[in-house]
């Protein structure tokens, strides 16, 4: 062993004397002892340990993005943190379940020691929502006062730094404008595209009309279902209706992003855009389960309080379910799919353009 290295022991190491020392039960200290505030303090703490490695992962792939240009290397890193990310949540979403074991009447024998304390005073979970990019004007209120108003002057303060800086869905943004193969020589992603769809929807007017297993009336409604799903393409070959989208906030995603974001889904099967497709499905995951979250605690909430007000003064689970809803942050990554047209409507890639995306090492071409 290093003859600088001094020998530790578990209990040193862990600090596990501060970590046991930390459950101090109000019920006891206004003797009435609940049994079950034991479990609701070493639960909530737990999460607590878990939000601070995920904004410790978190943290690292916006450093590794927050560079001019993003290694191949760096994305199998970044890949690798979120699946960790992922994985962590779902454990955040179990342990709702030995929360539940609190029944409701058992949670009232202590619920008043709590007031006003409230989860909404989580100062690593707000951290977390503002890195991933949530941003003030999205946020359902339920008071007059800013969601940051509960925590101190040094908490605002790193709250509106992280505010200004750019998120990691800002960076994503930015990552994704960068993707070069949108116009490759004289291949214009956009314009093949655009005639695939053409195609494919010509292809299924044609379909609908032919089958004789249908009726007049029934035709016409498929056809008119199908003029409609035309809408969503429109934004995508029309930079005008999608910046005004992305004005009124039905869309947040920048239009040369979601180009990008739409190519990497789409030939995600050629090597080099494998990983960056990993990537963004990492992302999805990670949005999905943080609102798989708030739905879960909505729904305990719901359970366990009814209609009652939240200790931290909400409605409670009508604000909890809103936010399900709305604090939602990679929305239009989930909304790709829309724009996805099957294989073999995929416009074919020039041959150049496929050796670029290929490994060098391939046989194949
Ligand atoms: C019996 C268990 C629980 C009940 C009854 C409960 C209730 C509530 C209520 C009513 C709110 C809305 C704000 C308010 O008015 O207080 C809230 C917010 C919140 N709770 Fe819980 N909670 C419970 C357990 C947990 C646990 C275990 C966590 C884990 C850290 C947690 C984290 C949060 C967070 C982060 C918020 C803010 C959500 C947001 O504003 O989007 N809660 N909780």
């Amino acid at each position: 062993m290093d003859k600088e290295l001094s020998s530790i022991h578990y209990d040193q190491y862990l600090q596990l004397q501060k970590i046991l020392d930390a459950q101090k039960l109000r019920s006891v200290e206004f003797k009435k002892p609940a049994h079950d505030e034991m479990l609701f303090i070493i639960v909530h703490q737990v999460y607590e340990l878990w939000f601070k490695e995920i904004l410790h992962d978190i943290g690292s792939v916006m450093n590794l993005f927050s560079e001019g240009s993003v290694e191949e290397s760096d994305i199998g890193i970044a890949i690798s943190r979120l699946d960790r990310i992922v994985k962590i949540q779902k454990i955040l979403v179990d342990q709702i379940d030995i929360i539940e074991t609190i029944t409701p009447l058992d949670f009232l024998d202590f619920r008043n020691y709590l007031l006003p304390a409230s989860g909404f005073q989580s100062f690593q979970f707000r951290q977390l929502e503002v890195s991933l990019g949530l941003k003030r004007e999205r946020r359902i209120s339920y008071t007059q006062c800013s969601y940051s108003g509960v925590f101190s002057d040094e908490e605002q303060k790193i709250l509106d730094g992280l505010e200004a800086g750019d998120s990691m869905f800002d960076l994503v943004e930015k990552w994704l404008e960068r993707t070069p193969f949108l116009q490759f020589e004289k291949f214009d992603f956009l314009e093949e595209y655009q005639k695939s769809v053409n195609l494919m929807h010509d292809r299924e007017e044609d379909d609908i009309n032919k089958a004789d297993y249908i009726s007049e009336q029934e035709k016409q409604f498929r056809i008119n279902m199908l003029a409609e799903t035309d809408t969503y393409f429109k934004s995508i070959f029309d930079v005008g209706i999608h910046n005004q989208k992305l004005e009124n906030g039905e869309l947040k995603l920048s239009y040369k992003a979601t180009i990008s974001a739409l190519l990497i889904n789409l030939y995600r099967d050629e090597p080099l855009l494998r990983q960056p497709f990993m990537f963004l499905q990492k992302l999805i995951d990670m949005d999905e389960l943080l609102t798989t979250w708030r739905n879960r605690h909505a729904q305990m909430v719901l359970r366990t309080l009814g209609q009652k007000i939240g200790t931290g003064g909400s409605s409670g689970y009508d604000y909890l379910k809103k936010t399900a809803e709305q604090h939602r942050v990679f929305y239009d990554l989930h909304n790709i799919s829309t724009l996805l047209i099957p294989r073999s409507f995929l416009p074919e890639l020039p041959i150049e353009l496929k050796e670029k995306l290929n490994f060098s090492f391939s046989k194949k071409h």
